[in-house]
């Protein structure tokens, strides 16, 4: 059976493309899909998204309860703030890594605490939507 991956996206991230482009580029959620799809055609890669802490949670704990490959998951601006999103992770058996499209690290000061960090395989952060890609093939070869 083919492998599995989940792209899960939280709040505002469905406007990626035309929100605040400077920071997160002009390409929308839509686009990077395809481009991963055409790239990695082997393998069955999903794109999930929400606005809601509850619904994330629900979401990782289905594709967990469903047995995917791994999670690649940008909790926006709930990883600065959510330690439910972080309890949620640490109670999964599937591997989750962390990714965001700008460099956290270089910005405002209240963005440089990521409750999702210390429980996840790994964090990817500040290539834009090279970031998802980078982690896809932190699954596939790492
Ligand atoms: C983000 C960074 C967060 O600080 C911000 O709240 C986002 C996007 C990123 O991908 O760079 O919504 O996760």
């Amino acid at each position: 059976m083919q492998q599995r991956y989940i792209i899960l996206d939280g709040p505002n991230l469905n406007r990626l493309g035309r929100r605040e482009p400077s920071i997160y580029g002009v390409v929308s959620s839509q686009e990077m899909m395809e481009r991963l799809q055409h790239d990695f055609p082997n393998v069955t890669i999903e794109y999930h998204q929400s606005n809601h802490e509850g619904v994330l949670i629900d979401l990782l704990q289905q594709f967990d309860d469903e047995k995917v490959s791994g999670i690649i998951f940008n909790a926006g601006a709930y990883t600065h703030t959510s330690l439910a999103l972080a309890d949620a992770i640490r109670s999964l058996s599937t591997p989750v890594i962390e990714v965001h499209l700008s460099n956290t690290a270089a910005r405002e000061e209240c963005r440089h605490t990521s409750y999702i960090a210390p429980v996840v395989r790994g964090t990817i952060t500040g290539f834009g939507i090279h970031s998802y890609r980078l982690a896809l093939l932190a699954f596939l070869e790492g």
